[in-house]
């Protein structure tokens, strides 16, 4: 049992690493919590002007979903899924931002790419498509996350869908404020004003 805690363990602080707000910190963009809308993501870096850290926070929050289920794939037999989950876990609920973390979206590509990358292929077909079909991140996210357990089962992987559901759920979850914005038609656009969406 050390072995598949140690994954679920590797797994967890893989995704708990908060790109988003290092890469802000550390190049004196500001602190991403007094922001937009608060959100440690790509979606809100791109909200201080920096196109450039937008683009690598979304990279890195990517790969480390995908390390967490090659890390967890080659340590136990089976464990992809499983390291995947708890590095998606770790992005949403780090322990070092008191679990008050991101939304998941980049961290479940990386993740589902990982675990079956036609999934993955879909997953960023559907966000690109949402995005800028109706340039709302949130939506973009959201729809893509939905797509992959759909994916999963059309692609005859029957076993990822589980994990692929648990994980649509907590993105659906995580955005229930920008849910609610939508409702009140109060949801920034990208590329809208900075200040929008507080
Ligand atoms: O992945 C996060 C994105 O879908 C929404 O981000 O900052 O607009 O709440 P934000």
């Amino acid at each position: 049992w050390l072995l598949p805690a140690f994954v679920l363990l590797i797994g967890y602080l893989l995704g708990s690493i908060p790109f988003g707000l290092l890469l802000t910190r550390l190049t004196g963009a500001g602190d991403l919590r007094k922001i937009g809308s608060g959100n440690i993501g790509a979606t809100n870096v791109l909200r201080t002007g920096r196109k450039g850290l937008a683009a690598a926070t979304l990279l890195l929050d990517l790969l480390k979903g995908a390390a967490a289920v090659l890390v967890g794939a080659a340590l136990v037999d089976g464990g992809g899924p499983m390291a995947g989950a708890m590095a998606f876990i770790g992005h949403c609920y780090p322990v070092w931002l008191r679990f008050a973390g991101g939304k998941g979206v980049a961290t479940m590509m990386g993740v589902v790419t990982a675990l079956y990358w036609p999934a993955g292929i879909v997953f960023a077909a559907v966000w690109l498509g949402a995005l800028f079909g109706t340039r709302w991140s949130s939506v973009g996210g959201m729809s893509a996350a939905v797509s992959a357990p759909v994916a999963m089962w059309c692609f005859g992987r029957i076993e990822l869908v589980p994990v692929a559901l648990a994980l649509a759920l907590i993105v659906l979850w995580r955005h229930r404020e920008n849910i609610a914005r939508l409702a009140r038609g109060t949801e920034p656009k990208v590329g809208a004003s900075k200040k929008a969406a507080a």
